[in-house]
């Protein structure tokens, strides 16, 4: 555990030395919390180190809580998808779909963090799931993602990040295939016992589900009971099934 921790903090160190890119900080954006979606980056506030950033979105107890075997398993036989993970951070979800997933596609803004996934897979994946472990740099308002490329598109954390929540909801639609499906995973508006993320940059489940429809998904169901401090949205594509 000790040894994990070090090799991270490592990792971290020598991927802020390698990197001097002015990242498009995500925090500089403030999360809307109200019905639009729109905010803009703060080019006022400086970025946040990754060290911080790190500390912030993967605490140590995170693995208890986020139960990432459970939200993978209920998505269901990955054996032949293409998963997208978008907002993929240190890719505390992608190293995990890549041992499940015919491949995953970790989508990013922020250099730092495409550079640190590319440096951990290599430590911690076995060669034959690293092979199915790509790395992807995106732009706010666009993934990056070809049409059809993924299966199934898995958003955690990150859905409050998107600067207008339901014209990207839109491009996600667009490049997801027929069948496609998505998967949100957000922080519940209630009272909860950990400190990051506040409440004001939670988004209340009953706008996630609005906004996905006004994008256009269907069949949209959520689960707000099998993790305690978060729900799991998916939505599909295709047509609606009664
Ligand atoms: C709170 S972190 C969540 C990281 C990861 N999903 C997890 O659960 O550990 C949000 C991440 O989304 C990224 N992000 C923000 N807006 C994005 C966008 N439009 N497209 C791709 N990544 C984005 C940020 O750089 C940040 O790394």
């Amino acid at each position: 555990m000790y040894f994990r921790i070090s090799l991270l903090a490592l990792l971290a160190s020598l991927v802020l030395s390698c990197s001097n890119h002015a990242s498009e900080d995500p925090t500089a954006i403030m999360p809307a919390n109200g019905n639009s979606g729109t905010a803009k980056p703060d080019s006022s506030k400086t970025a946040p180190s990754l060290d911080s950033l790190l500390t912030k979105y993967d605490p140590p107890d995170r693995v208890l809580w986020q139960k990432p075997e459970l939200v993978i398993q209920k998505m269901g036989d990955l054996e032949n998808k293409v998963v997208a993970d978008i907002g993929a951070g240190s890719g505390f979800f992608s190293r995990r779909l890549a041992q499940h997933a015919k491949k995953v596609i970790a989508v990013e803004v922020d250099p730092r963090f495409i550079h640190f996934m590319d440096s951990i897979k290599l430590v911690e994946l076995a060669p034959e799931y690293q092979k199915r472990f790509e790395t992807r740099l995106a732009t706010y308002d666009n993934s990056k993602l070809k049409p059809g490329e993924a299966d199934i598109i898995l958003v955690v954390n990150t859905y409050i990040y998107f600067q207008n929540r339901v014209q990207y909801l839109r491009h996600l639609l667009e490049v997801l295939p027929d069948d496609g499906q998505l998967v949100i995973v957000d922080f519940k508006k209630k009272r909860l016992p950990i400190s990051y993320p506040p409440q004001d940059i939670r988004l209340e489940l009953w706008r996630v589900e609005k906004e996905l429809q006004q994008a256009g998904f269907n069949n949209i169901v959520s689960d707000d009971c099998s993790l305690d401090y978060q729900y799991i949205v998916t939505a599909r594509k295709g047509r609606q099934v009664q």
